[in-house]
């Protein structure tokens, strides 16, 4: 269950693809995160797939009639239309994307389509001639001019046996486009933000490496949450459990040293820079260039500090600039995350415990505090990283309106 999700009433338009089985998957995945999914499957997708696979799945009636009766508000179209959060159609076939660009509306679902104010999001699959001609094109062209969005398609082996892209892109990259979409807050439109993430590994010969256990569920959340928001997001990301939003330019580097090049070659772009990285302190002086045989005496190895990178943004940071950072400890919890926020001038600090129960490394709740320069810690209990994450950005929103920027 997500906040993200919960709730929301997404109609979900399958249509005429082979890809549309698929359609079950994100159907119970929606439903899985708690929303209220309305599936609406054409004469074509009908074909394809079962009406009563969506129903099972969803818990409602899977609308297959323009002519169902009017007394119905469950799926009466203009009744949908209004009261929908989200179009996803998925499979989006040659022929939807067609109708949708002319304004035909000769079924429930193309017509409902035009109804709605809701944002609709299409991810397209089909043949990859069929998706690249000029027809298909230009029916994108026009939705997309129009405000529609797309997501995906995917390429490779497609079902006619061709290769290309035309493929229904994966499910989690259709949920996280939708999750995008659903947030109604845009505070950050137009804003950048540059997000460091996930671990370190710093080498001690070609095979090994020190490293920790930082998930990168952190650095995800956070961008997730600056894309639903409206920001730019780029993310300097070291080894991580978790993958990062497609949405987010990535930049992966393995050591402390490339993320601080990467780090310091993109940070003077952004208005916001959040340093959720779990940096080692510490590097390997001399890697060894051949892997270290174990010939049964002690191995010492010297390590070297190395450098913090989040002060290294602050040194050079505009006065309009926001920086956040985060202190992860055992404990004495706020008397070293205020040290922090005063050592690397930060403008926010997130100081969250670590050990216990729900707030290991790797955990997807955090017990946490908002600590920022002259204030009381704002404490903010036990949360999940998913709520976390709004806290620290209505933050972020409310210094950057204290800068007037
Ligand atoms: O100094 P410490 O690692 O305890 O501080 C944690 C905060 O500083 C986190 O925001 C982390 O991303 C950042 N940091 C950094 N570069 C380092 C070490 C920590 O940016 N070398």
């Amino acid at each position: 269950m997500s906040i993200a999700f919960a709730d929301k009433q997404i109609v979900l338009g399958v249509t005429g693809s082979i890809a549309a089985y698929k359609a079950c998957e994100i159907a119970s995945r929606l439903t899985e995160e708690g929303a209220v999914v309305i599936p609406a499957l054409t004469r074509a997708a009908r074909e394809f797939v079962a009406p009563l696979s969506f129903e099972a799945i969803t818990g409602r009636p899977a609308i297959t009639d323009i002519f169902a009766p009017i007394a119905n508000p469950e799926i009466e179209h203009i009744a949908v239309a209004r009261r929908a959060h989200l179009f996803l159609i998925a499979p989006a076939s040659a022929n939807i994307l067609a109708k949708a660009a002319c304004g035909i509306a000769d079924d429930w679902l193309s017509t409902t389509l035009l109804a709605t104010h809701a944002p609709v999001l299409f991810a397209p699959a089909m043949n990859a001639a069929m998706y690249a001609h000029p027809a298909t094109q230009a029916n994108i062209a026009t939705l997309l001019a129009r405000g529609a969005h797309f997501v995906g398609p995917g390429e490779g082996r497609l079902a006619c046996g061709e290769t290309g892209p035309g493929r229904l892109i994966e499910t989690p990259v259709i949920l996280e486009a939708a999750c995008i979409l659903l947030s109604g807050k845009k505070d950050l439109a137009g804003r950048r933000v540059l997000i460091t993430s996930g671990a370190t590994h710093e080498p001690i010969d070609p095979v090994r490496f020190i490293g920790n256990r930082s998930s990168g569920k952190m650095g995800r959340a956070l961008a997730l949450e600056a894309l639903r928001r409206g920001a730019e997001v780029t993310v300097v990301s070291g080894p991580a459990r978790v993958p990062l939003p497609h949405a987010a330019k990535v930049l992966s580097v393995r050591t402390a040293q490339e993320m601080i090049e990467a780090t310091l070659a993109h940070v003077d772009a952004a208005d916001i820079f959040i340093a959720a990285a779990a940096v080692a302190d510490y590097r390997v002086e001399h890697p060894a260039d051949e892997k270290h045989k174990r010939n049964g005496d002690a191995l010492n190895l010297t390590l070297c500090p190395n450098p913090d990178i989040a002060a290294a943004v602050s040194a050079r940071k505009r006065p309009e600039q926001v920086t956040v950072g985060f202190a992860a400890e055992t404990h004495d919890l706020l008397a070293y995350a205020q040290r922090k926020l005063e050592k690397k001038k930060l403008d926010l600090i997130v100081a969250n415990q670590v050990g216990g129960e729900n707030c290991a490394f790797g955990a997807d709740t955090a017990w946490a505090w908002l600590i920022t320069p002259g204030a009381p810690p704002e404490q903010l209990h036990l949360i999940t990283k998913e709520e976390l994450t709004e806290r620290v950005f209505d933050k972020i929103a409310s210094i950057l309106r204290t800068r007037n920027t």
